[in-house]
């Protein structure tokens, strides 16, 4: 019989905003900010990310979309990207995201892509420190993921090329 591969992994349901630390909702107070401001014009779905650095600074990013549709960019690549780009050398201590509906005011449950989270999965061996992800989870519930390997079992990484 062939063995088999057991993974196990908690994410942490927090049920409303009272369980987020201070820093949790600074963080997604900033994603949904992000999300406001997020150039969506074809799918009318505004995603907003942030990042918590080491140095306490928070960078945001949100969906920047285009004509030619896949040449946009998710909002948590725009935040990964950017904030790499800018600050090379500054290690990620929280990743936040959250979305909406152009047409209503409430925050939706977001899960990064696959894409997302393959990316995510780069930064976070490439600071050799894990980075937990705050989600916006369905009813106003929040998932702790407390690394992005959480959200990304068998990873492939540099280490496999
Ligand atoms: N989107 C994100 O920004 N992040 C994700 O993880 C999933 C999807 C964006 C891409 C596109 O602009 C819109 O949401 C609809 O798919």
């Amino acid at each position: 019989m062939a063995s088999e591969l057991n993974i196990n992994i908690t994410i942490d349901v927090l049920e409303s905003e009272e369980e987020l630390t201070a820093q949790e909702k600074e963080a997604l107070q900033v994603a949904q900010e992000a999300a406001n401001d997020a150039y969506a014009p074809y799918s009318n779905f505004l995603v907003g990310a942030s990042l918590l650095l080491e140095d306490g600074s928070i960078f945001r990013g949100s969906n920047q979309e285009n004509a030619a549709y896949p040449s946009g960019l998710c909002a948590e690549r725009t935040a990964l990207f950017g904030m790499s780009a800018q600050y090379p050398n500054k290690k990620i201590k929280l990743l936040a995201v959250t979305a909406r509906r152009l047409s209503e005011e409430k925050f939706l449950p977001a899960m990064p892509c696959g894409a997302c989270r393959q990316v995510m999965s780069e930064y976070e061996h490439k600071q050799q420190e894990a980075i937990p992800v705050i989600l916006q989870g369905p009813e106003g519930t929040f998932y702790r993921c407390h690394s992005v390997s959480d959200l990304l079992p068998l990873q492939f990484t540099k280490d496999h090329l």
